[in-house]
């Protein structure tokens, strides 16, 4: 049992995109971070076309997995309409798969949502116009009250909020600017800036930095797959 003064070791890793055709198996990489960490955060994009059977080889390759797994679905997690089998196979491995909840493990409170997009800061963009831009910009909003509503069940001290989608500018930068509005939204950091929290993760972004904070000063990591991090290895540890 890890008590308030002994921080929690957490490997984060995101964008793993699972495919059927893909022979790559995980199970060698969840077996090193069984024995680097005490807790597995997993930041969505887990399948590449959300299907049933991806999910399936995901939860084969878990098994190799010791320690507690958290995480939240992305949007390819969403692609064929398959994200409650999806759950549900995940589930079936001992995952926690947070969709607007959130759970404690050792003292350290686990908070996820996948997000949505809408762009960041004075340029995001404004419920006005068409009732399908309202109905965009209402999916983020919605997004967001469902992590408020999240991180109000939490009572640990410390605590890391899961999203798919990025919450900052600084964390995607060096992806192509057309594509900034798509990859997140600053409207979920205003809202995790409500609170204080220890940490916030997030993927998507697969040519971001690793590293940023919000408007609040809050750390947030993007911890995709792709991205360079301080540990030399596809997953990010995180002490909190
Ligand atoms: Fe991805
Ligand atoms: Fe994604």
């Amino acid at each position: 049992m890890t008590d308030a003064f002994t921080p929690l070791r957490i490997a984060a890793m995101g964008d793993l995109h699972i495919r059927e055709d893909n022979a790559a198996s995980y199970r060698e990489l969840f077996g090193e971070i069984s024995r680097e960490a005490d807790v597995f955060v997993l930041t969505g994009d887990l399948t590449d076309l959300g299907l049933a059977r991806e999910a399936e080889l995901l939860a084969h390759d878990l098994k190799a997995c010791s320690i507690p797994v958290v995480g939240v679905l992305g949007n390819h997690d969403y692609e064929s309409g398959e994200q409650e089998e999806v759950k549900r196979i995940l589930r079936d491995t001992g995952m926690h798969v947070l969709d607007g909840q959130s759970c404690e493990i050792d003292g350290v409170g686990f908070v996820g949502v996948k997000g949505f997009a809408g762009g960041f800061g004075r340029r995001m963009l404004g419920s006005f116009g068409e009732p399908a831009i309202k109905q965009f910009v209402h999916e983020v909003m919605n997004e967001t009250l469902r992590l408020e509503n999240a991180m109000r069940q939490v009572r640990s001290k410390r605590s890391l909020v899961i999203l798919h989608y990025a919450p900052i500018v600084e964390t995607i930068e060096s992806e192509p600017l057309e594509i900034y509005p798509f990859l997140g939204s600053s409207r979920l950091a205003e809202t995790i800036d409500r609170f204080t929290v220890t940490a916030i993760v997030h993927g998507h972004a697969h040519r971001g930095r690793y590293e940023g904070r919000t408007p609040g000063g809050q750390r947030v990591y993007n911890v995709a797959r792709h991205i360079e991090k301080p540990t030399g290895k596809p997953y990010a540890i995180i002490e909190i």
